[in-house]
């Protein structure tokens, strides 16, 4: 094998480098620069309001940055209309959901696929996401809206797999669900990284779980990177323990 190749191996899908972005004149992220190797789950830390749902949004393009830039697969994608973003296989699971409420879950399926070139195999697209969440494939023309809880996200994480992403980026997913669900919502993120290879950004303030789960962290504190390491480090690190996983 080439050094070349061994080096591109290395490069990251995903780059965000020194980013910032105001709401109004409040800077929400102050210089944000975070790697997202190829295959990987990368997790990002914090409290409420330290600009975690920020980071995602400026990678989806649904906030403004104001300087830096966003790297994916090796050319810039800094404040491309989102759409043209997804296009290029990102897929944004956001912080809520934001599923189709009054579609049924088949259409909300259908709709993860809508921008994709290659209209190909719907049906082993489905059977796959049937096969992760059997629940979904027995509620196929129940209203999204109706869906519990972790069904919903079961339903949003489907439908962004639909889109066949080379990126996935997951805001919160373990937010308003019932604790019995999260370690099994969180066990399937695990599969669908290690079945599909797709590259992994996640969000998360149940920190224990995703730092458990993903191979490398950040933490972010009132928009700027603070910490970063091996999860498993940072799951050791005494800052961590007493600000994130609840230690003496
Ligand atoms: N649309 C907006 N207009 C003005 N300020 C905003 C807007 N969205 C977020 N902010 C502010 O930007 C900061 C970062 O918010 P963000 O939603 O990124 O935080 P977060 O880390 O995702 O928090 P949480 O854990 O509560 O979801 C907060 O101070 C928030 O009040
Ligand atoms: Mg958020």
């Amino acid at each position: 094998m080439s050094s070349k190749l061994i080096l591109g191996r290395r490069v990251p899908v995903l780059e965000l480098n020194d980013i910032r972005v105001n709401y109004g004149a409040i800077a929400a992220l102050h210089g944000v620069t975070l790697r997202v190797p190829k295959g990987k789950i990368v997790t990002l830390i914090g409290a409420n309001g330290a600009g975690k749902s920020t980071t995602l949004r400026a990678v989806s393009g649904l906030v403004n940055v104001r300087s830096g830039s966003i790297i994916f697969g090796g050319a810039p994608i800094t404040n491309l209309p989102p759409h043209h973003i997804a296009a290029l296989g990102i897929a944004h699971v956001p912080e809520g959901r934001m599923i189709f409420s009054n579609l049924t879950v088949m259409e909300n399926l259908r709709m993860g696929a809508y921008l994709r070139k290659d209209k190909g195999n719907f049906p082993g697209d489905m059977d796959y996401i049937f096969s992760l969440f059997p629940r979904l494939g027995e509620r196929l023309r129940q209203s999204a809206g109706t869906l519990s809880g972790g069904e919903q996200q079961m339903l949003a994480i489907g439908r962004a797999l639909m889109s066949k992403p080379k990126c996935l980026i997951l805001d919160e997913p373990s937010l308003g669900i019932a604790p019995i669900l999260v370690q099994a919502i969180f066990e399937k993120i695990v599969e669908i990284n290690r079945t599909t290879g797709v590259t992994t950004l996640l969000v998360e303030q149940n920190a224990s779980i995703a730092l458990e789960i993903s191979h490398y962290g950040y933490v972010l504190e009132t928009g700027k990177i603070t910490l970063q390491n091996e999860s498993t480090a940072l799951l050791k690190n005494s800052e961590v323990r007493t600000a994130y996983l609840g230690a003496e």
